[in-house]
């Protein structure tokens, strides 16, 4: 091999030695076509990636979750005034309600003026966006005219034939629809996919708290059925003292919260605060990891009362159990509670598990107790989140920052185990902190690097 390579080497610096010095051989190349503004195609090509950057799908996002807001608001309204109106006996009653339906507003009114400033930014955009993209347009076209080889019209007409192939390839061989056991124990069918999302907010701070999870309660008391709750992990990304409520999504979107703060404690972190952000609220009680213990707590919002589960022997816990992707893992995720139609479920890993999901029904009653636990084949340290649904546990994994994949699911009623579920979530944020299941309205709730956003799962 060698060899060969060293022949021509040698010929060429023979060929350079024999050739005279002195003269110099110039050739003069004339091209009657003008030369290709490189200059021109760059700036087109930066104006395109600078229309790209400002045209987001977060803007638009951002507009849908407040009319969504706005839509769950109204009715509420409506209701608030017809009691009013039936209890408009000029007792202290009516004085009351008046007061509850001027705070609903109020909230309205700022989730209208959010409203507006969105509309009013977007029409800007728009316009901005139109004249870039018409300006670009007939760049392009210009540009289009120093093809005189034909490449670019070539490659086009190649791209409309491979479409039109692909096309008839599809009338050809109608998708075979999969048939899959039916899934767990559930009222809606089996879970088909996830669609959204349908919520994508800061909330009340903006950027403050990496960390946390929302949500709705799915046994709410009487009269608070459309709150939503957070809790976001205050004290170094891995504590917090307290439980936000909102009477409503808009309240929660507009930042507007009424009932405020329930506080476990005074001091964070102290015994039975929250460590970790996978918690959830239930029957008016928080379910979560609590601070510097292998168990799980249950705060009553009502009694300000905490009652603690021990978990088996082994479990993993002070972030040595968490949830991970090939870049980093989630600090302090080794507990993961969710709800479902049956209740509150809890997720971790023990030692004797060597480090595969193990999941347990928690049962409410007092004192709290596990009746049933569930040992799976999947490792945590793979998985980003999980959350339950119709008693099927599901697990997810990262992607790439935009995109998490639901992977997994592990079946209670049957045992079976699936590893290629293969539904997608798009994400706004690369990482999902919480991610929870409302089977009120069989939404998904996740946190995410401080947002929350909510998807809709479909079943089918
Ligand atoms: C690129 O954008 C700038 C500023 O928006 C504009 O002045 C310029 O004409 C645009 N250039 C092209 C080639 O579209
Ligand atoms: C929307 O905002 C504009 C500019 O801030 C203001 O002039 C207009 O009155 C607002 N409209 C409503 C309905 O609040
Ligand atoms: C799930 O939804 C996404 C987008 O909403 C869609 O692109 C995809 O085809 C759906 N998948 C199935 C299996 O229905
Ligand atoms: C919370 O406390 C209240 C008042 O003591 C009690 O009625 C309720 O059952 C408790 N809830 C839970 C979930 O334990």
């Amino acid at each position: 091999m060698k060899l060969y390579v060293i022949v021509p080497l040698c010929a060429l610096f023979t060929l350079t030695q024999q050739a005279p010095s002195s003269d110099k051989c110039t050739c003069e190349l004339t091209n009657s076509a003008k030369a290709f503004p490189h200059d021109k195609l760059s700036t087109v090509e930066d104006n395109a990636s600078k229309c790209n950057s400002n045209i987001t799908p977060q803007k638009t996002l951002e507009l849908e979750s407040l009319l969504l807001g706005l839509e769950r608001r109204l009715p509420q309204l409506q209701e608030d005034v017809s009691m009013l109106e039936r209890e408009d006996d000029g007792e202290l009653y009516a004085v009351l309600s008046l007061y509850v339906i001027e705070n609903e507003l109020l909230e309205i009114k700022q989730l209208i003026d959010r409203l507006n400033s969105s509309t009013l930014g977007h029409q800007r955009l728009t316009s901005e966006a139109t004249k870039q993209l018409e300006d670009l347009s007939a760049e392009m076209q210009e540009l289009e005219t120093y093809d005189t080889m034909k490449v670019v019209k070539g490659q086009q007409d190649n791209h409309r034939l491979q479409s039109d192939l692909d096309q008839c390839r599809k009338k050809l061989h109608p998708t075979i629809q999969s048939t899959q056991p039916p899934q767990g124990n559930c009222p809606h069918g089996q879970l088909q996919n996830i669609t959204g999302p349908r919520v994508y907010t800061a909330g009340e701070y903006p950027g403050s708290y990496k960390y946390g999870a929302w949500g709705r309660d799915p046994k709410p008391e009487a009269g608070k059925e459309n709150w939503y709750w957070l809790v976001m992990m205050t004290s170094g990304n891995k504590y917090s003292n307290y439980v936000r409520l909102y009477s409503s999504l808009s309240a929660l979107i507009v930042g507007v919260s009424i009932p405020g703060n329930v506080q476990i404690d005074s001091s964070n972190p102290t015994t039975n605060t929250i460590q970790g952000p996978n918690v959830v609220l239930y029957g008016e009680a928080l379910y979560y990891n609590c601070y510097n213990q292998d168990a799980v707590c249950r705060f009553n919002l009502t009694s300000k009362t905490v009652n603690t589960l021990q978990l088996p022997k082994g479990t993993r816990f002070n972030s040595k159990g968490n949830f991970c992707h090939l870049d980093e893992c989630y600090p302090f995720t080794d507990l993961d509670l969710a709800t479902d139609e049956s209740g509150v479920w809890v997720i971790y890993t023990t030692t004797q598990d060597f480090g595969n999901l193990v999941l347990s029904k928690v049962e409410e009653g007092e004192p709290l107790t596990l009746s049933q636990t569930w040992h799976t084949s999947v490792y945590k340290q793979g998985v980003t989140n999980t959350f339950m649904a119709c008693g099927v546990l599901y697990a997810t994994r990262y992607i790439n920052k935009d995109v998490e994949e639901i992977f997994y699911s592990f079946d209670t009623t049957t045992g079976v185990e699936r590893f290629n579920i293969g539904i997608l979530i798009n994400k706004m944020s690369p990482n999902i902190y919480a991610l929870n299941y409302s089977p009120v309205d069989q939404m998904l709730h996740a946190y995410c690097d401080s947002y929350m956003v909510s998807y809709k799962v479909l079943f089918s």
